[in-house]
């Protein structure tokens, strides 16, 4: 899934903020995040750890990494905790949570499976 157009997902502003909600892209079920600053991050709805598609129901936070605060999404299965920029693990870096790139078009939610060897550092979306 390299060569992707990007699919619509959801309006910004129906979102919740600081929290993940589920959705759907041809099948691929994942959990979008609004931050309260109106930041938005995809990420696969698949706990990689547990296998279950339990990460949208995951809560919304931050900690500091390398002096920085970045944003997580805590998995609800095993509390593992997610770097939502890059998909990272913050605990146990074995595995990762799939990332998807985001953009904002007229309001509109975009995503798109984010190509592997991409940067990992997600450019930000604001509105
Ligand atoms: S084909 Fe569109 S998400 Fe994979």
């Amino acid at each position: 899934m390299t060569t992707e157009t990007w699919h619509p997902v959801s309006r910004l502003d129906v979102l919740p903020r600081d929290r993940a909600v589920p959705a759907l892209v041809d099948d691929h079920q994942l959990a979008v995040v609004r931050l309260a600053d109106d930041r938005v991050f995809a990420v696969d709805h698949r706990d990689p750890f547990s296998g279950a598609h339990v990460i949208a129901r995951g809560i919304v936070g931050s900690a500091t990494v390398d002096g920085v605060e970045v944003p997580t999404l805590t998995s609800p299965m095993f509390k593992q905790v997610f770097d939502l920029r890059t998909g990272r693990c913050l605990v146990d870096d074995s595995k990762r949570l799939a990332t998807w790139d985001v953009r904002l078009r007229d309001g509109m939610i975009e995503v798109r499976p984010r190509a592997s060897g991409a940067a990992e550092d997600q450019p930000e979306v604001a509105s």
